[in-house]
């Protein structure tokens, strides 16, 4: 096999993306939980780059942090001071390799959908291509917004026209530019220097150094999809982008064993992890960096974000759960909400309408119906009746509440925290508990219930003549 030649990635990320119309620079918005910027440096990485070098400007700081907190030391950025084009951004990366010598392969910031597959194809021709430059080449039905590929009467490419530049006749070329080229070092660092801003938008076009290389011994074209290079410039070609990817994460998950009943109601973000007969029904959403057992059940309509579903565990129609912790074969729902650090053991129930938040749960216990337990520690064989109320918040401070092995919580109970209920206790129904219950102790704090004979009968006939009145 032939050897492959050592490459160093570019991805230009500086522009601001003024068609998204946000106050966030256009590479941070995400797709499928992602910063769009984090999937070209990704396809980069795993198409075998030596390093990668983002070209950060606009919101430069933010942007720089996402790159460091997402990738290790293979990946760096490189200012660009002023956004005055693609070439400009592309000079601003090679500075920050000035050593390097070789092909840097270049691609866009805002084409999250590429994979590794166009960037090897590039990669792998260099060695044998007769000119400095190797570039993508593609076709749109209607390619408008994109630099449209120029050729001559053999066929070759001589120039790149942007969109705005182009004559009626060029306008309606299809076959257009998807900004991924593979340019050797010494080419980019002495070309990009000649290239002017004489344009419709007085910028430096990388995509003039085409014209270049097509004169100091041309142009390698590589023809692919366009469905994986077309670039994202406003909301609705990120909605657009983003369903894409939202099928093919579903598809991926598919293959490895998994069954999602309906992918195209089906959010999973790019980052969810899920095994084998798994099943996600339709209308569920899994955010973040979910991982969802085997054979565990998300039923319609859950909305999890980073939670961690053990191994046939079960969460039945409409919950909400967000960086929780759900043991296997644990139950939870419907329409159960577990808040922030809640943690079920393995074989809990959570039934309907119950909120948890950091609430540490044990095995076997169960809050089947219509409770608030913030701040618990639950150990195991608990049962918590229904409409239990952890009352943990007292204007100023959280206080923890927690409830020992075996104890039994009847129905419509106010546990004033902080306190303790003690192992195998027992909380009669009704009661609000603001002492701590030793082990093995009954507590009981109801008012005394009394009868008066035939006064419903009295009082019926009093407030119907008020009634009539
Ligand atoms: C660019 C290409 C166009 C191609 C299209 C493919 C140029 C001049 N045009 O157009 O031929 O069809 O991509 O999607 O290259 N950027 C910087 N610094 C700058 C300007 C831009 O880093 O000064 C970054 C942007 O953040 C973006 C990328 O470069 O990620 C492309 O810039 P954009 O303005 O979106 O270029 P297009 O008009 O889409
Ligand atoms: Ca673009």
């Amino acid at each position: 096999m032939k050897r492959r030649a050592e490459f160093f990635a570019m991805v230009l990320a500086a522009g601001q993306g003024k068609r998204m119309k946000s106050e966030r620079a256009k590479v941070l918005h995400a797709l499928a939980g992602r910063p769009m910027l984090c999937y070209p440096v990704e396809a980069a990485l795993n198409a075998g780059a030596k390093k990668v070098i983002v070209v950060v400007g606009h919101q430069h700081e933010s942007v720089t942090a996402v790159i460091s907190q997402r990738f290790d030391k293979r990946v760096a950025t490189a200012l660009q001071a002023k956004q005055l084009g693609t070439a400009d951004a592309a000079r601003c990366g090679a500075q920050a390799a000035p050593d390097f010598n070789g092909w840097f392969l270049i691609l866009n910031g805002d084409a999250p959908l590429i994979s590794a597959d166009p960037l090897l194809a590039l990669i792998n021709a260099a060695p044998s291509a007769k000119g400095p430059l190797l570039m993508l080449v593609s076709s749109l039905e209607d390619a408008s917004g994109y630099g449209r590929i120029i050729r001559d009467d053999r066929g070759q490419v001589i120039a790149i026209r942007e969109d705005k530049d182009c004559t009626e006749d060029e306008l309606s070329i299809d076959e257009f530019n998807p900004g991924v080229y593979a340019v050797r070092s010494d080419f980019l660092r002495s070309a990009i220097k000649e290239l002017s801003n004489q344009n419709k938008q007085n910028e430096y076009y990388l995509t003039d150094l085409v014209a270049r290389a097509a004169q100091a011994g041309g142009v390698t074209d590589i023809p692919w999809d366009p469905v994986e290079l077309e670039g994202i410039n406003d909301r609705f070609e990120l909605a657009e982008r983003e369903a894409s990817l939202r099928l093919e994460i579903a598809y991926r998950h598919a293959l490895n064993g998994v069954t999602i009943r309906d992918p195209i109601s089906t959010f999973i973000d790019a980052d969810v992890l899920i095994e084998r007969d798994a099943l996600i029904e339709a209308n569920v959403s899994l955010r973040g960096r979910c991982s969802i057992g085997a054979g565990a059940l998300i039923d319609v309509g859950c909305v999890l974000t980073n939670v961690a579903v053990g191994a046939g565990a079960q969460l039945l129609p409409y919950c909400v759960a967000s960086d929780s912790e759900i043991g296997q074969a644990a139950r939870v729902g419907p329409f159960s909400h577990l808040r922030t650090d809640s943690k079920l053991a393995p074989q809990v129930h959570v039934g309907n309408f119950v909120e948890t938040k950091k609430t540490v749960i044990g095995r076997g216990s169960k809050a089947n119906h219509l409770s608030y337990l913030g701040d618990g520690i639950i150990g195991e064989r608990v049962n918590v009746g229904a409409g239990t109320i952890f009352c943990n918040y007292d204007g100023f401070n959280k206080h923890t509440t927690v409830l020992e092995d075996g104890c039994f919580i009847g129905s419509d109970s106010q546990i004033v925290a902080p306190l303790t209920v003690g192992r195998n206790s027992y909380v009669a129904t009704g009661t609000t508990v603001t002492l701590n219950v030793p082990e093995d102790a009954l507590a009981i704090g109801r008012v005394k219930q009394e009868n008066k004979a035939g006064l419903a009968k009295r009082l019926r006939k009093q407030l119907a003549a008020k009634k009539k009145r």
